[in-house]
C-alpha cells in the first residue's frame, strides 16, 4: 500500500494523506540552521548542534507521537483547522505534502479556503521561512483568523527537558511590532537570540504557552485562544515562552493573501550585544536593549513573495547543480530516482547531521560519530569536496596521538566527547577509507600535508598523513592471540561488547567494561574481531596506495606485509569452512561459527573479506557469498546473523539483549547489506547484487509502505528480520550509514563508476537483462558522458573502452584535466 507517489520531475515525494504509518519527515537547511519537518508540520529547529543550540522545543516519544511543531491554526467561522491536519485534526477537504530538496510544501483545504505553506531554509541563512498563501476558492467572502505557533526551547535541549526547577523561571521574551524575540539568558551568558516574525501587521500575539492554550489541561489540539478567535496578548515571564501571531484576514471570492513568517536565529559579537536606544513600541520587561540589527537584516531579506521566490529558486538551483555531478539513466526508474535524487539527498543529510537528530535520534544522545561521519563522507564527497575536506580535518583533530579515537564529538565545540570515550576497535580504519575517498575524488594530495592536531591540541599537530599512519598501526599494534585485531569495547557492531559481561541494569554496553579487565588496560586482550581484520585488509591497500604515490616505497612494502600477514591469520584462524567467523570472545571461544548453538553466521566480516580476496584461491569468496544467500537472505533483505539469539549471552554484550529479529540481533541492518551488495558485484554476480539492492532500496519498498512504515524515499537503519514479529517493518529512518554505503554500492560497484587515485574506473556489474545504461560524471573538472553497452547480456566484464573514440586498455579512464566533456563508451562482453 502506498501513501503518495514520487514526482521525479520536481524531485519531490508527494504524500496524499496526513495519516502515514509513521511521521514522514524532511530536513531543511544544510549549513548552520536546521529544521526537521514532518508531513503534518511537526518537528523542530536548531543551530549547528541539536543538543547545545536547540531553538524550538520538541517532545520525543510523545503521545500522540508527533505532537509539537510549527503550526498554523485557522478559525474560519468557528471551524478550526490546520493546513497539515495536525494538531487539531479536523478532517480536511484536501491535503497534500510535498517533500523536496530542502523544502516542504503542505497544502490543506477546508470549506473553500486553501492554505498552501512552503517551508524552507534559504542558502546561507539562519532561519526557516514559512510562506503561507491563503486563497478563497469559494464564491462568498471570507473572514477568518490565522494563528501561528512556535514553542521556544531554552537552548540546551538536555537541560531543557530535565532542569525544570530552574527553567520554569528563566524564560524571557520581547515583542516589537510583528516580531517576537526569545531572549532567555541573553543578558548574562549568551550572545544569541531567536525571533519569529511575520511580514504584516498583526492583531495580537501570545508569548506564554499556558495563556495561548488557555489552560494547563489543554494540548496543542485545543488552544482556547484559537477557539475564541482572538489572541490573549500574553507576555511570558518564566514558564514556557512561545511565539504566536494572530491575524485577521478578509478575502473576497478568488482573492489570495500571502503572509511570510520567519523563524530566525542570530548571534551578536560580545561587544555588540546591546543597543543604546529603546525602539518605540517595544514591549519589554528588561532594562537593557537588544541590538536587533541582525534580525532586522534577516527580516528584510525575505519580506516579500518575490524575495521568497528568489530564495527558493536559489535553493532549487543549488540542488540541481549538486545532483548534476553524477546522473544515471538506467532501464530501471527506481534505480534512477534513488541515484539521481533521493540517495544523494540523504547523503547530504547524513553528512550534515551524522547520527544526531532525527525522529529516532533525540539530538541529545549523540553528536558526530567518528566511525559514522567518516563513512558518511564516502557518499557525499563528490557533492562538495571542500566541505568533506574540512570535515575530515575536524574528525582527525579529535584523534589521539596513538591512533585511538574519541568515538564521538559535539559539532558546536568540535571536541571529543569524554562521556563516551574511545577504544572502539574499528574507528581508526574508517579515517583511512574516507581520506582516500577524498583524494580519489579530487586528486588533492595536499590534504596529506595539512597539520592536524591530535586530541584538539594544536601543539600536538602532525600532517594528516601521520594520522593515517597511526590509524593503520593502531590495528597492527593491538592484536590478540590469533594475530587478529583486538575487539576492544565494540567494533562496527556497537552491540558486540566482548569485554563487558554486564549483569547490572543501567550499565552502558558501550562504555562499561568489566573490572576484571582493568589490569589488562580496560578490555580483554583475548577477544578479537574478525570484522576489523577484514576491514583492515580492505582498507589497508588504500593506505599502501597513498604511500606508493608519495614514493615512500619502503613504508608501503612494510604496510603491505602487515596486510598479507593479516590475510594469512584470517585464513588460518578465522575461516569457518563456509564463511568467516565473527570474533573470538574473551574466553577464546569462536563467535559466528557452525559450532555455535545460535548466531552461527554473521554478515559483517564477509563482504570485506570477499573484497580483500582472502582465501580466494580456495574458493572462500564464493562459498561465503553462497552461505549468506542460504542463511541470511529473506524477503526484505539480509539479516545480520542467524540463527537469532534467544538467550542472553553475557560474554557477547548487548547483542543478545534484543528480541530476535530486531536491531543487531538478526535484524536487517541495511548498512551492512550494502557490503554484501558490493561484494557480489565485485565477484561479478550482478544479478545477486541487484537482488539485494532492490530488497532494501527505499523506492522499491514504496508499494509495501504499510508494512515498511518509514519513508519510502530514504533508507532506515533497520528493518525487522525474519525472526521478528514485525517482519519487514522499518525503523530509525534517515540517519544511517546505509545512505553513504548504498550510494557507494549502486554507483561504484553495480553501475561501476568509481574514482581511483589515477582516474575514473568504469567497470559495471549489472543484471544481465540490461541492454546497458548511461551515466554523466563530473570528475576533477571534466565531464564524462558514459555509455555502457551490453550486447551479449553479461553481468560483468569490460570488453572494450574508448574515450572520445580512442581505445584505452583496462577500465580506468585517465584524467583529461582540460575541463571539457568527454565521451566514454564501454562495451561489456
Ligand atoms: C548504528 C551506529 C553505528 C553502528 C551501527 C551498528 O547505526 O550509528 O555507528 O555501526 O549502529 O551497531
Ligand atoms: C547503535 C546501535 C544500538 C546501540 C547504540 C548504542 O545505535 O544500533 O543498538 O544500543 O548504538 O549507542
Amino acid at each position: 500500500m502506498k501513501f503518495g507517489h514520487f514526482d521525479d520531475s520536481r524531485k519531490e515525494y508527494v504524500i496524499n494523506t496526513p495519516k502515514t504509518p509513521y511521521p514522514w519527515i524532511n530536513y531543511l537547511g544544510n549549513q548552520g540552521f536546521f529544521s526537521l519537518i514532518s508531513n503534518t508540520a511537526g518537528g523542530y529547529s536548531f543551530y549547528m548542534d541539536a543538543r547545545l543550540r536547540r531553538i524550538t522545543r520538541y517532545r520525543y516519544n510523545n503521545v500522540p507521537l508527533d505532537m509539537g511543531g510549527r503550526y498554523f491554526y485557522i478559525n474560519d467561522g468557528g471551524t478550526i483547522w490546520n493546513p497539515g491536519w495536525s494538531p487539531v485534526k479536523t478532517e480536511l477537504d484536501s491535503y497534500e505534502c510535498r517533500h523536496g530538496m530542502g523544502y516542504t510544501i503542505i497544502t490543506g483545504k477546508k470549506n473553500g479556503l486553501k492554505a498552501e505553506v512552503t517551508f524552507f531554509v534559504p542558502q546561507n541563512y539562519d532561519g526557516e521561512v514559512q510562506q503561507v498563501v491563503l486563497t478563497n476558492e469559494s464564491d462568498a467572502p471570507k473572514d477568518f483568523a490565522i494563528f501561528s505557533m512556535a514553542e521556544w526551547c531554552l537552548w540546551d535541549a538536555q537541560d531543557d527537558c530535565t532542569n525544570f526547577q530552574r527553567n520554569f523561571s528563566t524564560g524571557r521574551v520581547e515583542i516589537l511590532g510583528s516580531t517576537i524575540y526569545h531572549l532567555t539568558e541573553y543578558r548574562d551568558r549568551r550572545n544569541h537570540y531567536a525571533f519569529y516574525t511575520v511580514n504584516d501587521t498583526i492583531d495580537g500575539y501570545d508569548t506564554d504557552r499556558d495563556a495561548f492554550l488557555g489552560s494547563i489541561y489543554n494540548g496543542w489540539d485545543n488552544p482556547e485562544t484559537v477557539k475564541a478567535g482572538k489572541a490573549s496578548n500574553s507576555f511570558a515571564d518564566g514558564w514556557s515562552p512561545i511565539a504566536s501571531h494572530y491575524k485577521k484576514v478578509t478575502l473576497a471570492p478568488g482573492e489570495t493573501k500571502t503572509l511570510i513568517y520567519i523563524l530566525g536565529y542570530a548571534e551578536n559579537p560580545q561587544d555588540k550585544k546591546f543597543a543604546d536606544t529603546k525602539p518605540e513600541g517595544l514591549l519589554t520587561r528588561e532594562a537593557w536593549v537588544l541590538n536587533r540589527e541582525k534580525a532586522d537584516a534577516m527580516i528584510e531579506k525575505y519580506n516579500t513573495p518575490e524575495k521568497v521566490a528568489a530564495g527558493l529558486e536559489e535553493l532549487r538551483n543549488t540542488w540541481d547543480k549538486l545532483l548534476s555531478i553524477f546522473k544515471v539513466d538506467t532501464p530501471d526508474d527506481k534505480v534512477n530516482r534513488m541515484v539521481n535524487i533521493w540517495n544523494q539527498y540523504q547523503c547530504m543529510v547524513t553528512f550534515n547531521l551524522s547520527r544526531s537528530a532525527s525522529y529516532f535520534e533525540s539530538g541529545i544522545g549523540r553528536g558526530m560519530g567518528f566511525r559514522d561521519s567518516n563513512q558518511d563522507v564516502l557518499g557525499f564527497v563528490h557533492q562538495i569536496p571542500d566541505r568533506a575536506r574540512q570535515r575530515l580535518i575536524d574528525i582527525a583533530s579529535t584523534q589521539m596521538p596513538d591512533g585511538g579515537c574519541y568515538h564521538q564529538y559535539q559539532p558546536l565545540t568540535k571536541k571529543g566527547n569524554s562521556d563516551i570515550g574511545g577504544d572502539f576497535s574499528d574507528d581508526p580504519l574508517w579515517m583511512i577509507l574516507s581520506v582516500a575517498a577524498y583524494i580519489k575524488e579530487t586528486g588533492d594530495w595536499s590534504i596529506l600535508d595539512v597539520q592536524v592536531p591530535y586530541d584538539n591540541n594544536e601543539s600536538l599537530a602532525k600532517p594528516m598523513l601521520d594520522h593515517l599512519t597511526v590509524s593503520f598501526y593502531h590495528i597492527v599494534n593491538n592484536l590478540g592471540p590469533h594475530g587478529l585485531p583486538l575487539a576492544m569495547r565494540a567494533d562496527w557492531n556497537d552491540c558486540i561488547n566482548l569485554s563487558c559481561f554486564s549483569d547490572t541494569p543501567g550499565e552502558s554496553f558501550q562504555t562499561y567494561t568489566n573490572p576484571k579487565f582493568k589490569a589488562e588496560g580496560g578490555y580483554s586482550k583475548i577477544a578479537e574481531s574478525v570484522f576489523v581484520a577484514a576491514l583492515f585488509t580492505y582498507t589497508g591497500p588504500a593506505y599502501v596506495g597513498i604511500l606508493e604515490h608519495l614514493g615512500k616505497t619502503e613504508e608501503a612494502a612494510k604496510a603491505q606485509a602487515e596486510i598479507d600477514k593479516m590475510k594469512k591469520n584470517v585464513m588460518e584462524s578465522a575461516f569457518d569452512g563456509e564463511w568467516f567467523l565473527r570474533a573470538y570472545d574473551a574466553n577464546g571461544e569462536k563467535m559466528g561459527s557452525h559450532e555455535c548453538e545460535e548466531g552461527k553466521i554473521f554478515i559483517e566480516p564477509q563482504g570485506f573479506a570477499v573484497m580483500s580476496e582472502i582465501g580466494k584461491d580456495v574458493g572462500a569468496d564464493i562459498k561465503t557469498l553462497n552461505s549468506i544467500d542460504k542463511y541470511l537472505n529473506c524477503e526484505f533483505g539480509l539479516v545480520l546473523n542467524n540463527p537469532a539469539f534467544t538467550k542472553y549471552y553475557i560474554q557477547y554484550g548487548e547483542i543478545s539483549t534484543y528480541p530476535g529479529g530486531y536491531k543487531e540481533n538478526a535484524g536487517i541492518f541495511t548498512h551492512n547489506n550494502a557490503w554484501i551488495i558490493c561484494a557480489e558485484a565485485y565477484v561479478g554476480r550482478g544479478e545477486k547484487a541487484f537482488e539485494y539492492y532492490s530488497k532494501i532500496a527505499p523506492a522499491f519498498t514504496e508499494e509495501t509502505s504499510d508494512i515498511h512504515k518509514t519513508e519510502p524515499y530514504v533508507y532506515g537503519q533497520m528493518i525487522g528480520g525474519k525472526d521478528a514479529k514485525n517482519f519487514g517493518q522499518g525503523k530509525n529512518s534517515w540517519l544511517t550509514g546505509t545512505a553513504a554505503w548504498n550510494m557507494v554500492a549502486i554507483s561504484q560497484y553495480i553501475l561501476g563508476v568509481k574514482p581511483e587515485f589515477d582516474g575514473l574506473r568504469v567497470d559495471p556489474s549489472i543484471p544481465s537483462a540490461w541492454d546497458g545504461f548511461k551515466a554523466t560524471r563530473q570528475f576533477r573538472g571534466d565531464t564524462y558522458e558514459i555509455e555502457i553497452k551490453n550486447p551479449n547480456h553479461v553481468c560483468k566484464g569490460v570488453k572494450s573502452l574508448t574515450v572520445d573514440g580512442a581505445a584505452v586498455d583496462g577500465c580506468i579512464v585517465p584524467v583529461a584535466g582540460d575541463g571539457k566533456t568527454h565521451k566514454v563508451e564501454v562495451v561489456l562482453g
